[in-house]
């Protein structure tokens, strides 16, 4: 390596310049972690929000590159890629409707950008998640430990966060975590998730807990249905932050994130939301929790929904 790419600045490519994507960007430049190139197909979003984006940096004191581009050449040897390209949820929708649409999408984004950033890390939001991240992973051909999907640390959150409102906690003193595909099947695990250590099942009654579980497995509908229009993407953007700082900084963080699975919880052959170390070369391993037989058995089933809906949209778009 040559002094000069030794030492330039970390590049993240956001493709997708929704809401999702342009909240990123700002987290990423207003924290200093990386320059930021913001692509998207509509021509001017991009370039108007790294504008106003670069219009703050004085005020919010920044100096990263923000830019806002229509080219994938601009994107050129990003370190990480980042995909919230595709159509969101309307109201009523789940986000497996959107399989072929986003497939699609996905397909295109993951061909185009590999193109130009051949040893990037990719991450990918778009949903229905543990389908797309799939794609992009055949698309792209790059080793499985290199691409992963965000929906783990977005459902643990709202675990956390449900969590903390119930018990009148800090949401700082709550860890909490959740498995399995990022749908309606995913598997919050109240034994994993505690406060201060203690786990949940300790503080609070069974049906607390589990209606705490449901409205988490339900957490983004729950959005989208308030919002009318469009989804979350104030915790989304936070959680992508938080999966993208632990590559770039290389922090071998414990995140659960979407990953190939090869034998892992007996599951074969698919991308689902486990828990993961993630460091500078990805997913640097998988960790196999101590599961109870009906957790086992919820998390086949969310194994098994995403494996079906993958193969279907692999005859149907590859
Ligand atoms: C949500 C989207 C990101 O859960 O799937 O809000």
């Amino acid at each position: 390596m040559d002094l000069a790419s030794a030492y330039r600045s970390r590049r993240v490519a956001i493709v997708g310049a929704g809401n999702v994507g342009s909240t990123l960007a700002q987290r990423i430049a207003e924290k200093n972690l990386a320059d930021v190139v913001l692509l998207d197909v509509v021509e001017g979003r991009p370039q108007g929000l790294a504008l106003d984006l670069l219009e703050a940096s004085g005020l919010v004191g920044h100096h990263r590159q923000i830019i806002g581009t229509n080219d994938y050449a601009d994107t050129a040897d990003s370190d990480i890629v980042v995909i919230t390209a595709g159509l969101p949820r309307k109201p009523g929708m789940s986000r497996d409707d959107l399989l072929q649409v986003n497939g699609k999408i996905v397909l295109e984004v993951a061909r185009q950008a590999i193109a130009y950033s051949p040893q990037a890390r990719f991450v990918v939001v778009t949903n229905p998640l543990d389908v797309m991240v799939y794609l992009v992973w055949k698309a792209t051909g790059l080793p499985s430990q290199q691409v992963m999907g965000m929906a783990g640390v977005l459902d643990s959150a709202r675990f956390q966060t449900f969590i903390s409102l119930e018990l009148k906690v800090p949401p700082q003193d709550v860890s909490a975590m959740v498995l399995g595909g990022h749908g309606d099947l995913m598997v919050p695990l109240p034994q994993y998730s505690t406060v201060c250590g203690i786990p949940i099942p300790e503080l609070l009654d069974q049906a607390t807990v589990e209606r705490l579980c449901d409205r988490t497995r339900h957490g983004g509908a729950e959005i989208v249905g308030l919002l009318q229009r469009g989804g979350a993407y104030s915790a989304p953007s936070a959680a992508i932050y938080k999966m993208v700082e632990a590559i770039l900084l290389n922090q071998s963080r414990i995140l659960p994130a979407s990953a190939y699975l090869e034998g892992q919880y007996g599951l074969q052959d698919l991308y689902l939301g486990v828990p993961c170390r993630v460091g500078w070369p990805g997913v640097e391993e998988i960790l196999e929790l101590r599961l109870t037989d009906a957790e086992h058995d919820l998390l086949q089933r969310s194994g098994d929904f995403v494996k079906v809906r993958t193969e279907q949209v692999l005859q149907q778009l590859m």
